[in-house]
């Protein structure tokens, strides 16, 4: 039976580091209350003009294609996760394909924010598993720097967000007992307004009134950032963090425990955690649940922030390697993002 396996992983980060020290500049804000409340020290911002989340996205492809031992052209199919792609329209799938010089591929984007790279990956397994690609390229890579609300004002988000991208190639094999071993996607749309950035887009306030509205606004034939809505911050991600984390605290360990069962495992079962860096206390949390020890789940939020999509296959690449992950390990992947949606995914490695 085919399974897809991860035969070569890459990461990218810009060179900028940003600290907290630096946020001070542009808003009322200390290294000891972002520490405290989410563990972060520092985070990369792209380069203004240089840097895109494609070409980021690009330079981990590149190191886990030649991870792989492949080259672009055995690329049979792109799978792009990212909130913050390039364009409006089209995806950053199709600028990877065009940039990489692949054959003429299928490309997909994904849009499931913090739990995108393992939608991503879940969806590129089925690909695999029913013998349609060999080889696919999946993606996930934010430049959030752009559009943040650098202001007193949007502090609670803007000191959480960092840069970066991580990619994998998935790949057929048939060597049994290796690979993803199952995914298991979940979202509940009830809470979409908490955590979102509502425009540019088409919803002309028809979801949400009070005591959002005033937030939200966007009057018809406005959608693309009227005056008004640049200055009323409507261009901007709004997140009520506190409900995120309360839901994230629940979801987080009732997916992993998800997986587990369906599979016969338990938690004394995982060689390497990777939840999505959300929030090291978050992630402290999970960890504290399912009683894992500290070698058994991999942070590095306290360097990069919450890269969203790219968290996971960041930390990912980071954890392999340092040597914490090694053949025939149990690694488990968990995420939970707006929308809200969450995921995870059990490997064999
Ligand atoms: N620096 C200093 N003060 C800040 C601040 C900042 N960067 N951001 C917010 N504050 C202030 C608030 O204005 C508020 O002040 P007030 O009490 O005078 O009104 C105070 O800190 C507490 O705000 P609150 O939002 O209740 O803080 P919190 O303890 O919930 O922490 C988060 C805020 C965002 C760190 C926390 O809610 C969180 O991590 N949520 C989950 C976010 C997340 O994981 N998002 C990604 C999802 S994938």
């Amino acid at each position: 039976m085919l399974t897809s396996k991860i035969a070569g992983i890459g990461c990218y980060v810009p060179a900028n580091k940003i600290t907290n020290e630096d946020l001070k500049e542009y808003m009322d804000t200390s290294d000891e209350w972002i520490q405290e409340r989410t563990g972060i020290r520092e985070r990369r911002y792209a380069h203004r003009t240089e840097e895109t989340t494609t070409t980021m996205a690009v330079e981990a492809s590149k190191i886990a294609i030649e991870r792989a031992g492949i080259t672009a052209q055995d690329i049979d199919f792109i799978v792009f996760a990212t909130l913050s792609p390039d364009y409006y329209f089209p995806g950053c799938g199709v600028l990877v394909q065009r940039a990489m010089q692949m054959k003429e591929i299928g490309a997909l984007d994904i849009r499931n924010q913090c739990s995108g790279f393992v939608y991503a990956l879940s969806v590129a397994d089925q690909f695999i598993k029913t013998g349609m690609y060999k080889n696919i390229l999946v993606i996930g890579s934010e430049k959030h720097s752009f559009g943040l609300d650098f202001s007193t004002r949007g502090r609670n988000i803007s000191v959480i967000f960092g840069d970066g991208a991580g990619a994998v190639v998935l790949q057929a094999t048939e060597k049994e007992g290796q690979g993803i071993i199952s995914t298991h996607l979940h979202s509940d749309g009830h809470s979409a307004e908490l955590l979102a950035m509502y425009n540019p887009g088409t919803h002309a306030n028809h979801w949400v009134k009070e005591p959002l509205a005033d937030y939200i606004d966007a009057p018809i034939g406005e959608m693309f950032m009227s005056k008004e809505m640049i200055d009323k911050a409507q261009n901007f991600p709004f997140m009520d963090g506190p409900a995120v984390f309360k839901k994230a605290i629940v979801k987080f360990p009732e997916v992993i425990m998800e997986a587990l069962i369906k599979n016969g495992l338990t938690t004394a079962d995982i060689n390497m955690l990777i939840p999505h860096q959300a929030n090291l206390r978050i992630s402290q949390f999970v960890q504290q649940k399912l009683a894992l020890r500290d070698d058994q789940v991999f942070n590095n939020i306290q360097q990069y922030g919450n890269t969203t999509a790219a968290s996971i296959p960041i930390a990912l690449c980071e954890a392999w390697q340092q040597g914490k992950i090694k053949e025939d390990d149990l690694v488990c992947l968990a995420a939970f993002g707006s929308g809200f949606t969450w995921a995870s995914a059990l490997i064999r490695w």
